[in-house]
């Protein structure tokens, strides 16, 4: 759904629902809140610990406390310690978010530990918030792996802890911006509310004098409310303590000093809250306020800060004898948001969603749209497969888990995909070591995956072939097909409607025939590898020719193809690059033609044959300067943000001519076009399917000059958009975005291209009445409007300065071989009526991101592939291809 792009102003007042309300058993819930003061204005103390889900350090070294030299964190040890302080004093309360941790500390607990927790959980002493394994990232994840995370950490939460423990309250208190498919997803699940640590400074000033921190989101523009709204509360210092009232032992504030000591510093601590205090509630609405007690890592030794607050709810409440008007107490955030409701306010309305972030002139957080795109794009592949995994698992059953190729398991890639949503994960803005460590338990989760998938396929089409998958397919390297003169594909398609798919195989020989689960015969082609792609193995060596075939799946259901090298097969190809690019200049197939100029090699006009649509469109590849910081302010382009030197991109190409080659025949059309040694294309029409496919290559981002580079790919064309944009949230809502413009306050711009980058999860386009033209991603990437009728997405980058958010690495993606990471990704381009386009986009995006996934197998006669055969047994329908029949 669209959003409106303007008149959406804050001027709708909404009362606040508690949908938690009725269903909270009795004991724990709304019910087990602290007694406040009506008469007073009550400080909600929320004592808490935010524990990344791995960042300066790996998830195992945070847990454990390994190398603390790097940064002092042991989350063990916290946990421990906060268990001990909540039972030595009952008013005493904690708040936990990170279930990855949990879950991993609950394992090593004896029984009585376990009963305490579950004790402290039912009196609502240790409240859950967020629910999430990790804390997810808001702005990169795709919200069909959100929704498993939730899952998973909420599930364990019921099973390990009871009823009382899945969270009430949404806890996104560092996530870098906020979407609102992901507020959506937590109204939709049924959060009573949403606590945000960081939003836009100027949104936040703005907010601040008109006391809106608080308020309602509805989260979107299809589902009826009050469903779909949600309360949103923004915190008041991100999510630290007040200066002056940090005791861990990380902080180096003075404890609270009582008695008869010449330290002696209650005066003083208590005026200085009190003037906190008051100054607070002058942004809110109602008289309760919200401080958050504790930040990165806090708690390790808990008594430090336990200790200190007792002393301050002691001192500060005396002074109610002396005419004070505070009180101050122990609570949870869901506490704070009863009193919310109790108050019986009408809140301010919002529409649209807290992206881009900047915490200060300059300062967007805009680069982590794209920051480690090869991550990004394995993130999104795993969540993919697992996808692929979790409904084999279920279709096949315990056989499954339990087959020939040995103990298969979901659960292992469900944790490391739940672990990569996190905000310092997908993301990119953690340290290069971290990052690997991130990538390598995906892997592990693979392999678990590969077994059960093994497993599944042989219980379903009743063989024992010996399945193996090709994990560089990207690179056209697949051990299997290259070495053998015949090999089957299963392809599983995990969507509920049959999808047809082009399929590509490195192969040695020159002709194969290839048959469907019928036996009748599929076309193929087999063409040349391109000398980029053989630059990409690396070691020179490889398959010559890649074998082409559109293959096609049944919903949630595989299809089995025959592959077999003809003995006398005439080679139909070149052996070697095929020829530069003479003529002609446009490639088509019965959906769309694409022109190129035939000067510059460039893409310049495509059509809509169908539509009769013609629009032209000037596509290439430019770089940002990254900015090392100037007089204005000193802020670089890093992981985390995006900040050009110059707002003008320079060309790639040095020339205004690329080099362009062509190859072509039944299947596929191809222009490849080269705009450096470290940067090219290749524009991609195959036969049947109605979209462009810019299939790109980039890197090793040369810095040897000293500058670093932020690569984008621009389209532009002569579309009258008025500044007008639209982008995905988390791959399943549109918003419209508008050039120097916030739907609800009066932006003061500072950065013409960072402060105008938005995060494409899954896609973007740019309109006038009557044509769209929409660019559909494989991953996660940032992308803008930076001129009206163009449209730019930021495929790679590579920094030579950190930007001073704490990860203190340069971004440099050294890679494999550590002369820099190449990163390949795909493009599809859309050209259709404004009317059309919508379910296009909508039904493509599907199906990049539920894929579906080639297995392949040597076939050594065993795997039946006719109709009449036993491969599906009496329980699933067969068509050729194998589907249970329970969900036909
Ligand atoms: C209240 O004020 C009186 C007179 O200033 C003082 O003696 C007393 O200590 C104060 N009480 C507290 C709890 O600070
Ligand atoms: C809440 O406020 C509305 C008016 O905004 C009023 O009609 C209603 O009675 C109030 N409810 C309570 C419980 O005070
Ligand atoms: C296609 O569009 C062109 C110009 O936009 C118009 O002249 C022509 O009549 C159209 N053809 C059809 C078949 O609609
Ligand atoms: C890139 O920016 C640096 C300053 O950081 C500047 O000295 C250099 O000339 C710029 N390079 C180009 C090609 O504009
Ligand atoms: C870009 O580089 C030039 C030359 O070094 C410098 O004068 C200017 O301040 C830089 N601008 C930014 C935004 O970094
Ligand atoms: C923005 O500025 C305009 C004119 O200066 C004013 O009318 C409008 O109320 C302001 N909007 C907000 C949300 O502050
Ligand atoms: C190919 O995909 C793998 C993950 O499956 C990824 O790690 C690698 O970076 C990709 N290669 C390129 C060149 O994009
Ligand atoms: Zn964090």
């Amino acid at each position: 759904m669209t959003a409106p792009g303007s008149g959406m102003a804050a001027s709708v007042a909404v009362p606040l629902l508690l949908l938690g309300v009725a269903v909270v058993a009795a004991g724990c819930g709304y019910k087990s809140c602290p007694p406040t003061r009506p008469d007073l204005l009550n400080v909600h103390l929320v004592p808490h610990t935010h524990d990344d889900v791995g960042w300066l350090k790996t998830v195992e070294q945070y847990f454990y406390g390994v190398r603390n030299e790097v940064q002092h964190a042991g989350v063990q040890y916290i946990l421990d310690s906060v268990v001990a302080q909540l039972v030595a004093e009952p008013t005493r309360r904690f708040i936990y978010a990170e279930v990855a941790f949990l879950a991993r500390w609950w394992q090593l607990q004896d029984e009585a530990t376990r009963d305490t927790v579950r004790q402290l959980v039912e009196q609502g002493r240790l409240e859950l918030v967020g629910g999430g394994w990790s804390m997810a990232d808001e702005a990169v994840t795709h919200y069909s792996a959100g929704l498993e995370q939730l899952g998973l950490g909420r599930g364990f939460l019921r099973r390990a802890l009871g009823p009382c423990a899945p969270p009430r309250l949404a806890w996104q208190i560092d996530p870098f911006g906020h979407s609102r498919q992901s507020a959506a997803t937590f109204a939709q699940m049924g959060y009573d509310g949403l606590f945000l640590g960081r939003v836009d400074h100027q949104d936040k000033a703005q907010r601040e004098q008109r006391r809106e921190l608080e308020l309602l989101w509805r989260t979107s523009g299809s589902l009826r409310s009050p469903g779909s709204d949600l309360f949103t509360g923004i915190l008041p210092n991100v999510y630290n303590p007040p200066t002056g009232f940090c005791w861990d032992q990380l902080c180096s504030d003075p404890p609270v000093v009582d008695g008869d000591s010449e330290e002696n510093n209650v005066a003083s601590i208590v005026s200085t809250f009190l003037d906190i205090a008051t100054k607070q509630a002058e942004h809110y609405r109602t008289n309760h306020i919200i401080m958050t007690m504790g930040s990165d890592f806090h708690y390790e030794n808990a008594n430090l800060w336990f200790k200190n607050m007792d002393k301050l709810i002691a001192h500060v409440n005396a002074q109610q004898a002396n005419g004070s008007r505070v009180h101050v107490l122990y609570s949870t955030p869901s506490c704070y948001l009863w009193e919310l409701h109790q108050a019986n306010l009408s809140w301010s309305l919002k529409m649209d969603d807290f992206f881009p972030y900047s915490d200060g002139p300059h300062q967007f957080w805009t680069g982590f749209f794209t920051s480690r795109p090869a991550l990004k794009r394995y993130e999104r592949l795993s969540n993919n497969f697992l996808q692929i995994c979790s409904q084999l698992e279920a279709l096949a059953g315990p056989a499954a888990r339990d087959g020939p190729y040995g103990p298969g398991d979901s659960s292992v890639l469900r944790e490391a995909v739940a672990v990569a949503q996190h905000h310092d994960a997908v993301t990119g803005t953690e340290k290069q070591h971290v990052a690997n460590d991130y990538a390598k338990q995906l892997a592990i989760g693979w392999e678990r995956c590969q077994l059960l998938v093994s497993n599944a396929l042989s219980s379903l089409s009743g063989t024992k072939e010996t399945f193996t998958f090709c994990n560089s397919l990207n690179i056209s390297v697949c051990p299997l097909t290259e070495a053998s003169s015949r090999f089957l594909v299963l392809l599983y398609n995990p969507l509920g409607r049959r999808v047809s798919w082009p399929i590509r195989l490195p192969v040695h020989g020159v002709s194969y025939t290839v048959t469907d689960p019928r036996g009748q015969p599929v076309p193929s082609e087999v063409v040349p590898v391109s000398i980029v792609t053989h630059g990409l193995r690396g070691n020179g060596i490889g398959a010559m020719q890649e074998l082409l075939f559109q293959a096609s799946a049944p919903a949630l259901g595989f299809s089995t193809f025959t592959v077999t090298r003809s003995p006398h097969g005439h080679p139909r190809v070149p052996p070697v690059q095929p020829p530069v690019l003479p003529q002609p200049w446009d490639i088509h197939n019965e959906h769309l033609r694409v022109l190129f100029d035939p000067l510059t090699g460039h893409l310049k006009e495509i059509q809509n044959l169908a539509k009769n649509i013609s629009l032209p469109v000037f596509q290439s590849y430019y770089w940002y300067n990254a900015s090392v910081g100037n007089d204005e302010s000193s802020q670089a382009s890093g992981a985390y943000i995006f900040r050009p030197n110059s707002s003008e991109p320079i060309p790639v190409s040095v020339s205004k001519r690329i080099s362009t080659s062509l190859v072509q025949n039944a299947l596929v059309q191809e222009v490849h076009q080269t705009f450096s040694s470290w940067c090219s294309q290749v524009v991609r029409l195959y036969a049947g399917q109605p979209y462009v496919e810019l299939e790109w290559t980039v890197g090793p981002i040369p810095v040897e000059d000293g500058w670093g580079k932020e690569i984008i790919s621009r389209f532009q064309t002569p579309l009258q958009t008025r500044a007008r944009f639209y982008t995905d949230s988390n791959g399943r809502q549109i918003l419209e975005r508008r050039r120097d413009y916030r739907p609800t306050w009066n932006l003061s711009q500072t950065e013409p291209v960072a402060g105008n980058y938005y995060p494409v999860t899954s896609r973007i386009f740019i309109k006038d009445k009557k044509v769209q033209l929409t660019v559909l991603t494989d991953r996660s990437q940032g992308g803008s409007s930076i001129s009206d009728g163009s449209l730019e997405l930021m495929v790679h980058r590579r920094l030579l300065y950190d930007d001073n958010r704490g990860v203190e690495e340069p971004l440099l993606e050294p890679g494999a071989d550590r002369r820099g990471l190449v990163v390949r990704g795909r493009h599809l381009l859309l050209l259709d009526t404004v009317q059309a386009a919508a379910d296009g986009h909508r039904l493509r995006a599907q199906e990049l991101f539920m894929a579906p996934y080639p297995v392949l197998a040597p076939g050594g006669g065993a795997l039946p592939t006719g109709p009449s055969s036993n491969a599906c047994r009496s329980s699933q329908r067969c068509a050729g291809s194998c589907l249970p029949a329970s969900i036909s």
